[in-house]
């Protein structure tokens, strides 16, 4: 469904990572609608990136998608400079892509461990490290990191994952601090339980318990969390910064 939306983006360049699949699609979609070219990065699952910008183009935007590995420092930079030598400028930045491999902590492997962590917490170092030169320089920018509830509220079996959002936010609040007087705005979403593959293993059971706990009756959906990129992309978002954002239906607060 096509949302009309304010064109406050029209002209700048975005990347939203994991762009191939759940709230990074939806993101990529939203924020094309917002006017911004579109980088939607994926890592394996080309078809998905492809769906991505077809539907991009579909609503009328433009973009191009973009394979690289968030938690390979150089292939990030490289890959962030070509968008940036293509496109004269990166605006957004969007750290979704994140992988989950859970199970209980007395069975966690070293293995498991480094690839979250490496993934999750060091992919959202390197996207920001390539991009805030390019920032500093135009004296503007907007870097969104998803979270999760999780890195407040813990969770058991999922230790490494929620240890991984935590880091992001203590990330996200000392970028907020030092580039701020750089009009760079840092700021973070912590979804809660968000309909996508991520979360598509929950039997019915423990989905239903779930719903029993969040005042708005219901999971969210990839487009609640979009949105709420979207704002903080939006001039509307000008003197936010630092802050973590929730987005789970009142099921934490
Ligand atoms: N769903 C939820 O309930 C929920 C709740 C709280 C927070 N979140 C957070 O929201 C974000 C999106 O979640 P989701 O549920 O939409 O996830 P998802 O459906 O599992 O999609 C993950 C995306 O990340 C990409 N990706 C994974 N590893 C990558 C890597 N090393 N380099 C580049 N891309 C990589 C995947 O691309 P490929 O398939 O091409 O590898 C895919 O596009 C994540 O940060 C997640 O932690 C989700």
């Amino acid at each position: 469904m096509i949302t009309k939306r304010l064109m406050y983006n029209d002209g700048k360049t975005a990347l939203v990572t994991g762009g191939s699949r759940g709230i990074g699609r939806a993101t990529a979609i939203t924020l094309a609608e917002t006017g911004a070219f579109m980088f939607v990065n994926y890592r394996e699952d080309t078809r998905g990136a492809e769906e991505t910008l077809r539907t991009i183009m579909d609503n009328g935007g433009n973009g191009e998608i973009c394979r690289f590995d968030i938690s390979d420092f150089q292939g990030v930079h490289e890959a962030i400079e070509e968008m940036i030598d293509k496109k004269g400028s990166m605006d957004i930045l969007v750290n979704n892509a994140s992988v989950s491999i859970d199970g209980l902590f007395v069975r966690t492997k070293e293995q498991d461990w480094d690839t979250i962590i490496n993934t999750n917490l060091k992919g959202t170092f390197n996207c920001c490290r390539a991009v805030v030169k390019h920032m500093m320089k135009q004296r503007r920018g907007r870097i969104i990191n998803i979270s999760s509830v999780v890195a407040e509220m813990g969770n058991a079996g999922q230790a490494c994952y929620s240890t991984s959002k935590a880091g992001i936010i203590g990330l996200t609040k000392s970028l907020a601090r030092e580039l701020g007087p750089r009009n760079i705005l840092v700021n973070a979403i912590a979804p809660g339980f968000i309909t996508t593959d991520m979360t598509a293993s929950i039997s019915d059971e423990i989905r239903n318990k779930l719903i029993e706990q969040i005042p708005l009756s219901r999971l969210g959906t990839p487009r609640d969390v979009a949105g709420v990129v979207a704002f903080l992309s939006s001039p509307d978002a000008d003197y936010i910064t630092g802050q973590v954002i929730h987005v789970n239906g009142g099921g934490y607060m």
